[in-house]
């Protein structure tokens, strides 16, 4: 039996990952395509524990290099419990967030050193890496406009950061698809939610071609 494929969602908040992942999930499916849906922080019962002690605001501070070991740990959990398993019986995982993630939120937002990520992603989880990574791309302001009308005062450590921290998160995601192109498809999430759909099925054909 053929591998799985592996596709993630990136992007800041608001930038529409859970309609995308949908629209993924229904074009897959369509195809007899078995898909496991999932996301990061989180992911198992395990990495969703994980995922509350991340995100919840809290008297206590975290330090971004204590945050990026969090996030390590639950994708850890989450690679080995989930993700590894549903790719070797032959699942496309549709993750919503993996490792992008930490290179921009805690590399480029936060300012945690680059090399140092990139030797925890290599402890963690080797050799996996996506096949594709969809980076819904949107201005700061309009994606936290959407993200706080949803969480309002709900809002989590990271819809709390000040617009500044986004527009680094941002650059660093974009410097990213700068850097590796082919795996990671920029698609333009401001645009009207059927030119979003249209974007990407244009790069889900081009992965079912042989
Ligand atoms: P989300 O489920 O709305 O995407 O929220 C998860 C939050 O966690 C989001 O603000 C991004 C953040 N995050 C990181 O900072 N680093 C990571 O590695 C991951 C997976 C998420």
């Amino acid at each position: 039996m053929r591998a799985g494929r592996f596709i993630t969602l990136e992007g800041i908040e608001g930038a529409g990952k859970s309609t995308v992942a949908r629209i993924v999930c229904d074009w897959l499916e369509a195809r007899s395509i078995p898909v496991r849906l999932t996301r990061e922080p989180g992911g198992t019962p395990l990495a969703e524990r994980v995922r509350r002690v991340v995100l919840e605001r809290g008297d206590e501070g975290l330090s971004p290099v204590t945050e990026t070991l969090l996030m390590f740990s639950a994708r850890g959990i989450h690679v080995e419990n989930l993700i590894r398993p549903s790719l070797a019986r032959g699942e496309w995982v549709v993750c919503d967030r993996f490792t992008d993630a930490t290179r921009a939120y805690q590399g480029s937002g936060r300012g945690v050193d680059a090399q140092w990520i990139e030797g925890l992603a290599s402890a963690v989880h080797r050799d996996l890496v996506p096949d594709c990574t969809l980076l819904l791309d949107l201005p700061p302001t309009v994606g936290l406009a959407r993200a706080r009308r949803r969480s309002g005062l709900a809002a989590d450590r990271f819809e709390a950061e000040a617009e500044a921290f986004f527009h680094k998160v941002r650059a660093g995601y974009l410097e990213l698809a700068r850097r590796e192109p082919h795996r990671i498809r920029v698609i333009d999430a401001a645009a009207e939610l059927v030119g979003v759909e249209r974007q990407v099925v244009h790069v889900l054909e081009g992965l079912l071609e042989p």
